[in-house]
């Protein structure tokens, strides 16, 4: 839906898309960008954050931004309100996106503290700080969780807490910020958000894919197109949720 005095090819929306400098995060603000709105994608990593937005166009736009530190994070979202004046979307994605950690007994305190801290107090941190804008438009949030939420192999405690966490906190926001602004979960599995370099480097087995109630490893796009819709205006109906979006792997019963 075009809104009157939007550009042309721009709808008018404002997205805020955190840990875009790659991978899944990468694909959802390019998937956004096609669907007409004005991304800004957030990143510690500055240079290969400024790169990849400068290559997705004139409505892409890069700020850098540690999703753990509250000053970064009220600064970030000052300077989006700044530059465009309104905030509908956003997308928490950041994370320290490697599952494993140390052994339980070799576990420190602040290994667990910081992947709590970048993957569950970053998203509440955004929520707090974006809430007054996004209220103003009846915007929406999605936050990325994980199959890991759920299930787990071993090593993976701070994590898969974190999911957890973040699947609680999502249903906790749509309480509290109902009904202007929304809030969803999306719960990936096996997704591929490896650059295509790496992918072509070292290529997925057939078994990695056949695995899979649907046939195939998941890949950015599949997450990226689960996200705009829940963002637009057609999921007004939907929030509080956790949508899994894994091939099918978390709903096929495994015994040896
Ligand atoms: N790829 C998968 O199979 C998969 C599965 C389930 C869930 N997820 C979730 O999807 C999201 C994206 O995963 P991905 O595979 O694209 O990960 P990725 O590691 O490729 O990308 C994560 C991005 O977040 C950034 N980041 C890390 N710490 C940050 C911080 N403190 N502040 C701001 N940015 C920070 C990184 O620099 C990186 O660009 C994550 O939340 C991850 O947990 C991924």
């Amino acid at each position: 839906m075009e809104i009157s005095g939007a550009p042309p090819g721009h709808n008018g929306r404002v997205a805020l898309v955190t840990g875009a400098a790659r991978g899944i995060g990468l694909g959802i603000a390019a998937w956004l960008i096609c669907e007409g709105w004005q991304v800004v994608l957030s990143d510690v990593d500055r240079p290969r954050g400024a790169k990849v937005a400068k290559a997705l166009g004139d409505n892409a736009w890069f700020i850098t931004m540690d999703v753990a530190d509250e000053a970064q994070v009220s600064a970030g979202v000052s300077q989006v309100l700044g530059q465009f004046g309104r905030l509908d979307a956003l997308v928490c994605n950041a994370a320290i996106a490697n599952p494993h950690n140390q052994t339980l007994e070799s576990l420190s305190l602040a290994q667990w503290n910081r992947v709590l801290a970048v993957n569950l107090s970053g998203a509440m941190l955004l929520a707090k700080h974006c809430a007054p804008y996004l209220r103003a438009h009846n915007g929406a949030i999605v936050n990325l969780a994980s199959t890991r939420a759920r299930q787990s192999e071993p090593d993976t405690e701070a994590y898969a807490a974190s999911k957890g966490g973040l699947v609680a906190l999502t249903h906790a926001l749509a309480i509290s910020l109902g009904p202007e602004i929304r809030v969803n979960a999306v719960s990936p599995g096996w997704i591929d958000a490896r650059d295509p370099s790496q992918r072509r480097a070292e290529p997925l087995t057939e078994a990695d894919h056949a695995q899979h109630p649907s046939g195939k490893v998941g890949a950015v796009e599949d997450v990226a197109a689960l996200v705009a819709w829940l963002l637009s205006r057609q999921a007004a109906f939907v929030t509080g949720q956790e949508f899994v979006v894994d091939g099918g792997m978390t709903r096929k019963m495994i015994y040896a």
